[in-house]
């Protein structure tokens, strides 16, 4: 099927810029980006493109040049349904809090929802395409969804996750490591296949693209990001370690980086990972595994979780430790807070989980991010519901500046590796600070041998 126009449901941090890229790169297609946030919407399609409600380095300027040309944002999703020969489907699919699988299994509700929709508008055949990350064996479910509820016409199930990192993602979708692509074997499945690799082979050479079935591909990117985060509870767990022998974490991650079998990449110690993913795709692998029975393959990769928690947990037990055991009515200044820097997202950011616990020990919290908005920050702190809402904004203030939320502070924790940290004024920082000043570098991104020169008293996680 030759590709002309192509929709895509949910405008989110996947489905936003992942379309913005398609339509630069193929200008002959018309991408229309659909989503029920009416807000949302609005916000993709303000005037002033550096409003668009997600910040990527690099993403306005490609909106600015492709939107109203062959981009469009709207929430009128039937009708983009309708045109597209070509749906991807890149709605939230979060982890279930009621039910079978509650706090593990993936909730489909919203997939489900949009294979409905599709099977009702659609009146000629379509591909859909799976982005969201999302159990093995999902597309069966969305196949006999619009095999018999749809008006008799034919549907194509892909599976083509995306590997996307918030913070790179313009480069990631620019430059990929590969593009995968799982369909059916059968020849309809095949041609579909071959409709979206002619659309990537835009701009990423075929020897990039991978097609395999739908069960590989899905199961694929379950299995990368749990890597992925494995490697950052194996570097943490050194860490603590560390800390206990006098080695230095940094050091072990160098050394061992350099044995071409490991890599450089993601051996950064942490307060922990967050991101909307990892936890996520990992509790669903887990449930996955029990689900067959697997209970040693469930254990194994629920540790990579256990661990996670253990170092948020670890880092707040320490500043409680290190300021003398209390940190009653203590100002402590937390310099960011989305879950990794240059992203305004914060969902299961550890920032979250450190200053719930600090809060429990009643300390008062000063919040300064560079990206994120103030509003968000508390909705954060009162989802996770441990305390009333009025509490939390008693504890926790949002300030519009670094010296702001360091000025009287006993100590400062970094939650996140914003590289703007490096070039504050921290004489002035420490001037203004309650002595001894307290630095907890939960990111390893300020130097220790400049922050001692100052007078700060430095710990950073795994030294
Ligand atoms: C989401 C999933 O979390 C991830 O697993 C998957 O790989 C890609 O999609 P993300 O784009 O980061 O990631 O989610 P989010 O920013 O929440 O965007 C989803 C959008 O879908 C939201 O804007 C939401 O309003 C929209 N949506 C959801 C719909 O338009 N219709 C629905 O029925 C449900
Ligand atoms: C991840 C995957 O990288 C991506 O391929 C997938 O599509 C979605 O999930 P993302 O969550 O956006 O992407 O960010 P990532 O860069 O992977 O970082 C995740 C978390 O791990 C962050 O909190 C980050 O700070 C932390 N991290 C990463 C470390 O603590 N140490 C590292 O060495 C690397």
């Amino acid at each position: 099927m030759k590709i002309t126009k192509i929709c895509c449901i949910g405008a989110g941090y996947v489905g936003g810029p992942t379309m913005a890229i398609i339509a630069q790169k193929c200008p002959h297609i018309q991408v229309t980006v659909v989503d029920l946030n009416e807000n949302r919407i609005a916000a993709w399609n303000d005037k002033n493109v550096e409003k668009i409600p997600i910040y990527e380095p690099g993403l306005s300027d490609i909106v600015a040049e492709a939107r109203g040309r062959n981009l469009f944002f709207s929430t009128d999703v039937d009708a983009a349904i309708d045109e597209a020969q070509l749906i991807f489907i890149s709605v939230n699919t979060p982890t279930k809090t009621f039910g079978k699988g509650k706090g593990m299994a993936a909730d489909l509700k919203y997939i489900e929802l949009c294979a409905r929709q599709i099977a009702k508008v659609a009146k000629d055949n379509k591909i859909v395409v799976e982005k969201s990350t999302l159990p093995v064996r999902t597309a069966e479910a969305i196949k006999s969804i619009l095999d018999n509820t749809g008006n008799g016409v034919q549907f194509q199930i892909l599976s083509n996750p995306e590997f996307l990192a918030e913070g790179t993602a313009v480069t990631d979708l620019l430059f990929p490591d590969r593009i995968l692509i799982g369909g059916d074997t059968s020849v309809e499945g095949q041609d579909a296949i071959q409709s979206l690799v002619d659309v990537y082979a835009n701009w990423v050479s075929e020897d990039k693209i991978l097609t395999t079935n739908v069960w590989s591909s899905e199961l694929s990117k379950l299995t990368a990001n749990a890597f992925l985060a494995q490697r950052i509870s194996s570097i943490n767990a050194m860490s603590e370690l560390c800390e206990k022998t006098g080695a230095d974490v940094n050091e072990v991650a160098r050394a061992i980086g350099m044995d071409s079998r490991i890599g450089p990449k993601f051996l950064k110690s942490s307060v922990g990972f967050g991101g909307s993913c990892f936890q996520k795709d990992i509790l669903n692998l887990v449930y996955i595994a029990k689900s067959y029975g697997l209970n040693e393959v469930a254990d194994y990769w629920e540790q990579v979780i256990i661990m996670n928690d253990h170092q948020k947990r670890r880092f707040s037990s320490k500043i409680v430790q290190t300021l003398y055991n209390t940190v009653a009515d203590k100002k402590i200044a937390f310099l960011g807070w989305a879950f990794k820097k240059d992203t305004n997202d914060t969902r299961e950011s550890a920032a979250i989980y450190v200053a719930d616990d600090l809060i429990n020990e009643q300390a008062n919290i000063a919040v300064f991010d560079p990206k994120v908005e103030a509003d968000k920050v508390l909705t954060d702190l009162n989802y996770l519901d441990t305390r009333t809402a009025d509490k939390n904004k008693e504890k926790l203030t949002v300030v519009p500046s670094p010296y702001e939320a360091c000025a009287n502070a006993h100590a400062i924790a970094v939650l996140t590796e914003w590289d703007e940290f490096v070039t504050y004024d921290w004489i002035r920082i420490y001037n203004s600070m309650q002595k001894p000043a307290f630095v907890f570098d939960g990111r390893n991104v300020l130097n220790r041998a400049e922050m001692e020169k100052i007078g700060f008293v430095y710990q950073s996680v795994g030294s």
